[in-house]
């Protein structure tokens, strides 16, 4: 039986409300067990984690991996190797490919190139429309049964309300949630920033709160009157936030997730980085931000997700109306979000939830986005202390857009363990299939 024992490690597994100095075993991919005390098993590989904190493998809600259709931006063996660096040990892919993913020959794809090639586990969402078009439903129950872990038209909202109401309901019958971009489209037209003071000072064309707000609250009726689950991706207004606190308190089925630029950054990026900058939904106010946090801190906001949303130089080098929207997320996130804890705004632990058991819950999959015996052996060590300079020459992703170009941070992942194997070592990817040839796939003692 192969063992892996990560050895001394502060071990905060929030799924279990542990937090704890010891051990974790795994076994044959599988966790044995967390948080007690092991002997040295004759060949099992150990990794020293003293002075490390020691946690479930993170799980992303919210990335795109463009593959099929634009590899240019990301492929899934670069989109995977860079979430395996950001400590991500399951990365949902939103369905703006192309083809887009709207039939199960397409899921099919992803699904298997994941398996052959991924280094992390790649779990597909299905389009809710045919084309990512707004007009006629995907096969919600055949896309469940064949894989899909959640519907959306993600990069796009979906404009009709009866067709929202109708996704809702299949949803509802197919057990899964609807990842709700909300953006009212009439309003961001000619959207580009947030609109506000710096939008108008230069010169572009600003995209409102209220287009954000107005989207969550229609889908906040429609997942109540249908009983359906809802979860809100990249929420990023004041507004959203409390229209969300207050569905929860009447016990709508609804979920939250921010993004790590949202959850840190303000729309004066803008002023700085340019294109670099740019995203949808936008950067935006400090009270925004503060909102967000907030919503975090309480459990308003369930979870973290990077929209990790890698693009071309050539994307995002032009004018601010035509270049792309998105930022390159997964290498950065726990990085950037360890600011809000060294500066004591959000409890470490409460950090950890909304990227592991959080995240978990949303996907009901009780095996992932924890340490209990029998889940999976996805683990990730942190050096909560190091500091790091960014530097997107070193990215894994194909996407080298982050504002966060040269920004120093405290706080890094340092080894990442999928399935009981590690696949990342500080600043090494171990990889996997053909090319692991000749690299060594065990774990350096460390
Ligand atoms: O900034 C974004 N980029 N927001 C989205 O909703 C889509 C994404 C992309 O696909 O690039």
């Amino acid at each position: 039986m192969a063992s892996l024992i990560i050895r001394g490690g502060r071990i905060i597994d929030p799924g279990q409300n542990m937090d704890r100095i010891g051990d974790v075993v795994i076994t044959d991919g599988k966790i044995v067990s967390a948080g007690l005390n092991h002997d040295f098993g004759g060949d099992s590989d150990v990794i020293d984690a003293r002075g490390m904190i020691v946690c479930p493998g993170f799980i992303d809600l919210h990335a795109h991996l463009r593959d099929p259709g634009y590899e240019n931006k990301e492929t899934i063996v670069t989109g995977t190797r860079a979430a395996a660096r950001g400590g991500f040990t399951t990365v949902c892919c939103m369905p703006n490919t192309n083809p887009p993913i709207d039939d199960e020959l397409q899921l099919d794809y992803v699904k298997t190139v994941a398996l052959k090639e991924g280094l992390v586990r790649v779990l597909p969402i299905a389009c809710v429309t045919k084309g990512e078009k707004g007009e006629v439903l995907t096969d919600f129950a055949r896309l469940a049964h064949a894989g899909a872990v959640a519907f959306s038209d993600d990069g796009r909202p979906v404009m009709k309300s009866s067709i929202m109401r109708a996704a809702l309901e299949a949803a509802r019958w197919a057990g899964v949630p609807v990842i709700d971009h909300c953006e009212d489209l009439s309003l961001t037209e000619k959207g580009y920033m947030n609109e506000g003071e710096i939008s108008h000072r230069l010169h572009i064309g600003g995209a409102p709160a209220a287009a954000e707000d107005i989207m969550v609250a229609r889908d906040l009726s429609l997942a109540e009157l249908t009983g359906s689950h809802i979860h809100i991706a990249h929420v990023s207004t004041e507004g959203s936030v409390d229209l969300v606190r207050r569905a929860k308190a009447r016990g709508v089925k609804v979920t939250a997730e921010a993004t790590p630029h949202h959850l840190t950054m303000t729309e004066e990026k803008v002023l700085t980085f340019g294109t670099t900058a740019k995203v949808n939904p936008p950067l935006r106010t400090r009270s925004d931000v503060q909102a967000v946090v907030r919503g975090l801190r309480e459990g308003v906001i369930d979870a973290v997700a990077t929209d990790h949303a890698p693009h071309t130089k050539e994307d995002k080098t032009t004018d601010f109306a035509h270049a792309a929207f998105g930022i390159s997320g997964f290498e950065t996130a726990l990085g950037s979000l360890m600011g809000l804890v060294h500066s004591g705004t959000l409890g470490l632990g409460r950090l950890i939830a909304a990227m592991t058991c959080g995240p978990a819950r949303i996907l009901r999959k009780p095996d992932l986005g924890n340490l209990k015996p029998g889940s999976n052996g996805d683990v990730v060590l942190i050096d909560i202390d190091r500091e790091w300079v960014v530097d997107v020459s070193k990215f894994a992703s194909k996407g080298k857009n982050s504002p966060l170009e040269g920004t120093r941070l405290k706080g890094k992942v340092m080894v990442t363990v999928f399935g009981g194997k590690v696949v990342y070592q500080d600043d090494i990817i171990i990889a996997r299939g053909k090319e692991a040839a000749g690299v060594a796939n065990k774990p350096s003692l460390i």
